[in-house]
């Protein structure tokens, strides 16, 4: 342990000091605490106080302390645990999952990530897992919980979802929930033209019964897809979030004649205070006011037409906290429902639109934005409780309920891996004697008067004041480095000085910046857009004492681009030193992060910034076999080529200009590592590739670690540039796909 006295050599006495204030020595470990690691802030789940002690205390350590600590039966139960070699399991099957199926999410990433040669995909990270089977699950699951409240609470219809594709809209993802929700009528939801589109689309393979709702802003041309719907028997509903959408409606129907179901959309009065209401309650941005409302009627009436109106939305917002709340609003709508049968409307179903939340740090809260106070069961019952005590007061016939819960279905499905390829270090050189000697000797006497007064307090034991002139000194040297009177040695030598200080004090900041090999911007876009906070864990080593905290920096060149905010109060995370991992064997040094719950919003809303393009993709299932899973579908992430297309670049006409330009400009010659074939196939490599780190045992360079960057030694750049030119001939020409 690196101690003060070391730092403050006491055998470099400044000039004009004594050695020490009582002329002896001063006994390193009575000046410096040990510094074991990072120290810990404490959490206030009380699931993880025990592990946060353990990590303190580096005792003993266990896989689940590693699930106490990440909360990881809080958020991920049923479907993800720690497994005894202390890497993620996934239970594709949730509570119903026999011990024998759950698949170890590690031995996935290799499988997609190890190169062809030695049966792996070849697929570089980052990388998303779909589990076809959990999203089955949480449809049946949300299914089961609503058939129970419908039987035990004696409603008499039925419940019948629609999934919102706006969630994700992954043609794999809205296929699953069609084909596996048919058995119960499941339907979709769509909020544009293209979304009706490929609602319109799946439906085809869907049940008959399945609703398409057609929610968002509505232009004739939407409006008359919707109408070809009907046509083509999908029973597909138009839901006005518009009043003057129906005029619209009315006409393109007579005009096409078409009979069409219409919903209306209410704006409700009951507002949820969370993010995800701000757009809710009177003042809210959707729906008709009751005024709106009565003229469609009327409108409706007039045209003959009232008997199409059968669907009554609403929708609070995202992430309802509390069952209370979600029973108030229900309630209110279920009084707007019966007052439309009571003014001769055909109406059969309330849509009570999504919200129905996920608890992302497994609190249990309805305090919070990433939590819920209800589970399934609860938020069901206490829908179905509500719409049966206004209809029953009221005699109306109970409605068929309708939920459009995105969240909720697809959230858990998929996992993103990604990589930590290096953490910030401890940096400060040690000086020696003689060259602590020849530091100062090159200080100007105002520094050197500074180094006393910090020699003179780190002997005296006064550890406030020893940081106060370590800080005068660094500001005093930067301050003549600026004006050219010290050079960048001495600069450097200054602040590996007060860095030794500040750690022997315990006064450094202890939390590491671990650089992934990822774009928060095109991942997590939730995260710096609105601050949702994902649960992020090792997918292994947690059967290791993680003895680092760290905050994650990305690949893009924006300040934004960090993450450091983490469920359960944390601003850093606890994770297990990369160097360690190094001299592990098993994962090849490689150190894997999962986020967890993404499966919703994520992957629609992420940008291009800086050009990152979206992750590759497997989608896994459960399977009987020797490995447990099965790998049914592996997608490549984008290309540095589709990326830049998206921006309307031309990769062929760029390849094409930079391969001329090679050919003007180098001089190098057939079987030279430069030659112009080799620099035409490493472009054309470039542009096949996609824009995030290449490990590096797939581009076979020797890539040397540094803060985030690799970078390679000549010899092996140069080797591989071979390797690529002697390769085959079609790595000459760059085409697309
Ligand atoms: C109209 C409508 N329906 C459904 C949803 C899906 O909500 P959630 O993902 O909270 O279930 C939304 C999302 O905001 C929405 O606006």
């Amino acid at each position: 342990m690196p101690a003060l006295a070391c730092c403050v050599d006491p055998a470099v006495a400044p000039p004009g000091y004594a050695l020490a204030v009582d002329g002896s020595l001063y006994p390193a470990t009575a000046v410096v605490p040990p510094l074991a690691g990072a120290p810990l802030s404490t959490t206030t789940a009380s699931a993880a106080v025990a592990a946060v002690d353990a990590v303190e205390d580096g005792s003993f350590w266990s896989p689940s302390l590693s699930s106490s600590l990440y909360r990881i039966d809080g958020w991920g139960a049923p479907y993800f645990a720690v497994n005894g070699s202390g890497n993620i399991s996934v239970r594709p099957h949730g509570a119903e999952t026999l011990s024998h199926q759950e698949i170890d999410l590690l031995k996935i990433v290799k499988k997609a990530s190890d190169p062809k040669s030695v049966g792996g995909l070849g697929l570089q990270l980052p990388l998303i897992v779909r589990f076809p089977d959990v999203l089955k699950n949480r449809l049946q699951s949300l299914q089961a919980a609503f058939d129970f409240a419908v039987r035990s609470l004696d409603y008499q219809a039925h419940y019948q979802g629609v999934y919102p594709v706006k969630c994700n809209q992954d043609r794999f993802v809205v296929e699953d929930i069609v084909k596996f929700g048919s058995p119960f009528r499941f339907g979709l939801e769509a909020g544009s033209k293209p979304e009706l589109l490929l609602a319109m689309s799946c439906l085809c393979k869907g049940n008959p019964e399945a609703l398409l709702v057609c929610n968002g802003f509505k232009d004739c041309e939407y409006i008359s897809l919707a109408l070809v719907a009907r046509k083509l028997a999908i029973n597909t509903v138009i839901v006005l979030e518009q009043e003057e959408e129906i005029d619209l409606v009315i006409n393109l129907s007579k005009k096409l004649s078409v009979r069409p179901v219409i919903g209306v959309r209410a704006k409700l009065r009951t507002k949820h205070s969370g993010h995800f209401g701000s757009t809710s309650g009177e003042k809210g941005k959707f729906g008709l006011t009751t005024t709106q409302i009565l003229r469609v009627v009327r409108k409706l009436d007039q045209a003959g037409m009232l008997d199409c109106l059968q669907l009554l939305h609403f929708h609070i917002g995202s992430q309802i906290p509390s069952t209370v709340l979600l029973a108030d609003g229900v309630g209110e709508a279920a009084q707007i429902y019966c007052e439309l049968v009571r003014l001769g409307a055909q109406m059969k179903v309330i849509d009570i639109g999504g919200g129905l939340g996920i608890d992302y740090d497994g609190s249990k809260s309805s305090d919070s934005d990433i939590s819920v106070g209800y589970d399934l069961q609860e938020y069901a019952s206490a829908v179905v409780r509500a719409v049966r005590f206004v209809c029953d007061r009221k005699s109306v016939k109970h409605p068929i309920i309708c939920s459009e819960s995105g969240r909720a279905i697809v959230s858990h499905h998929s996992v993103l891996i990604f990589e930590a390829v290096s953490a910030s270090a401890y940096e400060a050189p040690m000086l020696s004697s003689p060259g602590l000697q020849q530091f100062m000797e090159s200080l100007t006497e105002d520094a050197r008067a500074d180094y006393g007064n910090l020699y003179s307090a780190a002997m005296r034991g006064e550890y406030e004041t020893c940081l106060f002139h370590a800080d005068q000194l660094k500001q005093r040297c930067i301050e003549q480095f600026k004006e050219g009177i010290l050079g960048i040695e001495q600069l450097a030598d200054v602040d590996g000085l007060c860095d030794m200080v500040s750690k022997a004090l315990g006064a450094s900041d202890p939390v590491r910046t671990y650089h992934v090999n990822l774009s928060i911007f095109t991942s997590i876009p939730d995260f710096w857009g609105i601050g949702q906070l994902f649960p992020i864990v090792p997918i292994h080593r947690l059967d290791q004492r993680p003895g680092m905290r760290g905050i994650l920096s990305d690949l893009t060149c924006d300040s934004d681009g960090k993450i450091d905010k983490f469920i359960g109060g944390e601003s850093s995370l606890p994770l297990h030193d990369l160097e360690g991992e190094r001299s592990i064997s098993g994962c090849g040094g490689r150190y894997y992060l999962g986020m967890f719950l993404g499966g919703a919003y994520e992957e629609a809303i992420g940008g291009l910034h800086n050009l990152f393009g979206g992750p590759s993709v497997v989608r896994v299932s459960q399977s009987d076999g020797p490995h447990g899973f099965a790998v049914t579908l592996a997608m490549p992430g984008p290309t540095c080529g589709d990326v830049l297309r998206v921006m309307q670049h031309e990769p062929e006409l760029m390849f094409e200009t930079l391969k001329h330009r090679a050919e003007e400009y180098n001089s190098g010659q057939y079987n030279d590592p430069m030659s112009n074939d080799a620099l035409a196939s490493r472009l054309a490599q470039s542009f096949h590739n996609m824009p995030y780190l290449v490990a590096t045992s797939s581009c076979a360079l020797n890539a040397i670690n540094n803060n985030g960057f690799y970078y390679c030694d000549e010899d092996d750049y140069n080797a591989a540039i071979v390797d690529a030119a002697s390769g085959e001939d079609e790595q000459w020409s760059y085409c697309c796909a």
